[in-house]
């Protein structure tokens, strides 16, 4: 073993697992790309403001969490801890905006954040996201909400959505207010962290990780008997829709997530078993404003993590079969057997067909257990007969069945 591990907190994707990412990642993509969403890219790492404003300085990613670091120029940097911040910026900075508006867009990145590692916990994680901006309408929520969902049914799960509204500025207003006075009596009894946000953003003292603080918090008052007209109306018309579409969920009045930027609908998709988010999101109604005042479009998206839903896909066995054999193994004895089967297999892989011949100089008896080892499909075997006869013998290694044919034939039979 090298005396150079990967760093804790990563993993390493082996070939018999990039298979399974692929058949997520495009199922994803397919699905995203079915309610009219492009793919975007963008950069690794950004300037370290974008997260500080668009994640929001109170939250645990910001403050505890990113992978921040002076470059040789002296800027300050930072690993994407997530993706919507980037879209904005991306979206901003090439005036996306000013297009036609439904802007719909899918993205595949890796993230990065400092976090204890533990089971569905990782420092670089993947995530397939989603984000959509100019709606204001709950039936845009919703709509959002039925991609999320017809993506996890069509990889074959189905963990629990929960949603909440957490208003907007109106109504936080008085809400931030309740939470001072209900947290000023315990605050002493609460952690560090907890104690700078009780004046600038209590509400982040609800999605505290430290046991003490969420005893206390346990017993908060909860946002949505705060909720102004309009955020009420908003929250109870994404019910309406989501019932008529018989798309069940929980509310969960403490449910606020652990990013500042969203206003009114929150939602996450948990896993029964673990209780683990694998897919999160919400509407963030001022995030472009915020990032670029330019622009006031509302705005809206999830994230799926890549690795979890793998995990619970693995465990409900909810992956099909993957056939990654060969479709034929040339097995070549001497020099003009071993001639033509490069040659073959040449003229096949151009026709699309999975071909293996031997690289490895083995005996004839090695490269026959290969052939039965790789699971291929079908064997031939080429010798100087074979070359000077055009005629092999074609095997079909499941049933043991052998048959005569034209070398020029074989792919009529394979295709
Ligand atoms: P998030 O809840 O921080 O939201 O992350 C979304 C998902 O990424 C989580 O539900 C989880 O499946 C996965 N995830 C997060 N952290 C880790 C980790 N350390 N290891 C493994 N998986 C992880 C966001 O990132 C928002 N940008 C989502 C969003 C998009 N909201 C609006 N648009």
């Amino acid at each position: 073993m090298p005396s150079i591990k990967a760093p804790r907190g990563t993993h390493d994707i082996l070939p018999e697992e990039s298979i399974k990412w692929q058949y997520v990642e495009n199922i994803a993509k397919q699905v995203a790309s079915k309610y009219g969403c492009k793919e975007i890219r963008f950069p690794t790492f950004e300037d370290t403001g974008l997260f500080q404003r668009g994640v929001g300085s109170t939250t645990d990613i910001v403050q505890k969490e990113m992978y921040t670091f002076n470059d040789r120029g002296d800027r300050s940097i930072t690993l994407r801890p997530e993706g919507t911040a980037s879209v904005v910026r991306v979206c901003s900075e090439h005036a996306l905006f000013t297009n036609t508006l439904p802007l719909k867009l899918f993205y595949d990145i890796t993230a990065f954040r400092y976090e204890k590692p533990q089971a569905g916990r990782f420092r670089e994680f993947n995530q397939f996201g989603v984000e959509f901006f100019g709606p204001a309408l709950p039936s845009a929520d919703t709509e959002l909400i039925m991609l999320a969902k017809d993506l996890l049914s069509r990889l074959g799960i189905s963990p629990k959505l929960y949603i909440n509204s957490i208003g907007c500025e109106n109504c936080r207003k008085k809400y931030h207010n309740e939470l001072r006075k209900f947290f000023s009596s315990n605050i002493d009894k609460m952690c560090e962290t907890c104690k700078t946000r009780l004046e600038r953003n209590p509400m982040r003292i609800l999605d505290c990780k430290n046991p003490d603080c969420i005893k206390i918090t346990s017993k908060a008052p909860v946002i949505s008997d705060y909720l102004c007209e309009d955020c009420r109306e908003h929250y109870d018309s994404l019910k309406m829709y989501l019932k008529e579409n018989d798309i069940d969920f929980e509310e969960d009045p403490r449910l606020v997530r652990g990013l500042d930027y969203y206003t009114r609908t929150v939602f996450e998709f948990k896993d029964q078993q673990t209780g683990l988010a694998v897919l999160a999101g919400g509407r963030y109604d001022y995030l472009v404003k915020e990032i670029d005042d330019k622009y006031d479009v509302p705005g809206l998206g999830f994230a799926m993590g890549i690795e979890r839903i793998i995990s619970i896909m693995e465990n409900s066995n909810s992956f099909p079969h993957f056939n990654t054999s060969p479709k034929l193994f040339i097995a070549s004895m001497g020099e003009n057997g071993s001639k033509e089967a490069v040659r073959l297999s040449n003229s096949l892989r151009s026709k699309g067909i999975y071909v293996e011949f031997d690289t490895m100089g083995r005996s004839f008896k090695a490269q026959m257990k290969y052939a039965d080892k790789s699971n291929s499909e079908y064997l031939i075997v080429i010798g100087d007969n074979e070359v000077q006869t055009g005629i092999v013998n074609l095997k079909n290694m499941q049933s043991g069945e052998q048959q005569t044919i034209e070398l020029s034939k074989i792919e009529s039979l394979l295709i």
